[in-house]
């Protein structure tokens, strides 16, 4: 673990709404939703309960070495039986809808056929509760845990994926499409390709590096077949996607570097953005069009699958990226350490002059206005109503002797970037804010070491205690009028 891209090298300044949460909800756009973000194998823990199949993550999860502190998610936050009492939390926070995902291998353990219903069940009875306190479901169909039979076959490196998780949208689509308010249907493919496939940081752990790059494609494909069966069934709430964007920059103002960072551009934001919303992969450089070769390739008609309007875009914005000519001198990346990293041109540099997450990610709000700047000019014209769909921090919160938790840096956070969002960007119609995240939870390769939660978990007990962070957004949102 390298200091420049760990540590902490300068204090984050205390946000001026700190001790004002009433006045900061004056500063708030009417009817801007406020939301908090989770996802299935994050929390619910109960692995092995009520038929849940296994997925490709249960299995990374149980190889040595490849989750920072050792831990697992078989218990996780236990919300699969604690989900009334987090739902009655997320009420008192007064929040206006709860982004969550649907466990695949939970509704469908094989990946194929049927459902189970005690999967179906469970997030019958979570939606229910969503309903009855007030909050609006927003349900993810892929956030990461893929049925590890699919996986075994060669997961999204095989198109016949695409299809497999078209069936499973059609079985959830038919269960809960009567009550959930927002679908989205895969959570940043782009990191599935990059951490998963290429670098090997995620599950499957595969460090196909540049090889990798046909499970981005098949993953817009089964996002393009999901809409269809969503719609196929008649669901009620709107349809959507979720891209994590990073806006990119060259450290060097010079021809080499600039290539590099737009090669960079390419792999973590186009690739993803380009075919959903304008039907077409970006021009690749001449330079790198072979590495890009698959995707140049790809059927025309899928692009068609793929672009289908939608009913909203879920953009996650965490940090910015900086590009620097050379191999990294180290194994870290933003999510966790590879070698395989070790075999590119470029890098990412540190941004030292900002001050940095528990996650040794710069805390830069004004590059989430410059994240829909992008949008708002790449997209000009075809962008369907915006939602940030995940932002957050992870701190190393202190418990006081009385059992407090003052996450004073993590308030600061929300608010910088809320306020950010409030102010938005002419072109983006931008509706919400969706708080990554409700509980400290186990965060994939990183396991229970990063906290990004409103409410801490005691690992031992499952006792959650709301932070600083929730009282005063609780705050804010009871004073918005
Ligand atoms: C995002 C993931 C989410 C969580 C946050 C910190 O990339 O979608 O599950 O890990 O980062």
């Amino acid at each position: 673990m390298s200091d420049s891209t760990r540590g902490i090298t300068r204090q984050h300044a205390p946000s001026e709404w700190l001790h004002d949460p009433e006045g900061f909800a004056e500063t708030m756009p009417r009817g801007f939703e406020i939301g908090v973000s989770t996802a299935a194998f994050q929390i619910e823990g109960a692995v092995r309960e009520d038929g849940r199949g296994p997925s490709t993550w249960d299995d990374f999860m149980g190889q040595p070495g490849r989750i920072a502190d050792g831990s697992n998610a078989s218990i996780a936050t236990d919300h699969y039986h604690r989900y009334r009492e987090d739902v009655g939390l997320m009420k008192e926070l007064g929040i206006d809808s709860y982004r969550f995902s649907l466990g695949w291998p939970r509704i469908q353990p094989g990946g194929s056929g049927g459902p189970n219903r005690a999967g179906i069940q469970f997030y019958d009875r979570l939606i229910d509760e969503l309903l009855a306190a007030g909050i609006k479901p927003m349900a993810t169909l892929f956030h990461w845990d893929m049925p590890e039979p699919l996986q075994h076959k060669g997961g999204w490196m095989l198109r016949d994926t695409a299809s497999r998780f078209a069936d499973f949208a059609l079985l959830a689509g038919e269960a809960f499409g009567d009550r959930v308010d927002k679908w989205v249907t895969i959570n940043e493919p782009t990191t599935v390709t990059l951490n998963g496939y290429a670098l090997g940081i995620h599950a499957p752990g595969a460090t196909l590096m540049f090889d990798s790059l046909i499970s981005a494609h098949h993953q817009l494909l089964g996002h393009g077949l999901a809409v269809q069966a969503l719609r196929s069934v008649g669901v009620t709430g709107g349809i959507g996607i979720t891209n994590v964007h990073s806006p990119v920059h060259p450290a060097k103002d010079n021809m080499k570097t600039r290539a590099y960072a737009e090669v960079f551009d390419i792999i973590h934001n186009r690739i993803f953005a380009d075919p959903v919303l304008l039907g077409q992969y970006p021009k690749f450089p001449f330079l790198s069009r072979k590495l890009f070769k698959p995707l140049i390739e790809v059927d025309p008609a899928d692009l068609k699958i793929i672009s289908q309007p939608l009913d909203f875009y879920g953009l996650n914005y965490y940090m910015p990226s900086r590009i620097r000519v050379g191999a990294p001198s180290d194994d870290m990346t933003p999510d966790g350490i590879t070698v395989a990293i070790r075999s590119l041109p470029f890098h990412l540099a540190p941004l030292l002059e900002f001050p940095k997450t528990a996650f040794g990610w710069p805390i830069a709000a004004e590059f989430l206005t410059e994240t829909l700047r992008e949008y708002a000019t790449r997209y000009e014209g075809v962008l369907p109503p915006v939602y940030i769909t995940e932002g957050g921090a992870s701190f190393n919160d202190a418990v006081s002797p009385d059992g407090s938790i003052d996450d004073a840096d993590r308030v600061s956070y929300l608010a910088d970037h809320l306020a950010a969002a409030f102010e938005g960007v002419p072109g983006v119609d931008l509706r919400g804010y969706y708080i990554w995240t409700l509980l400290d939870n186990w965060e994939w390769a990183a396991g229970f070491e990063q906290r990004f939660g409103l409410i801490r978990v005691d690992a031992d007990t499952q006792d959650r205690t709301p932070k600083r962070s929730y009282h005063w957004l609780q705050k804010v949102l009871r004073a918005r009028t």
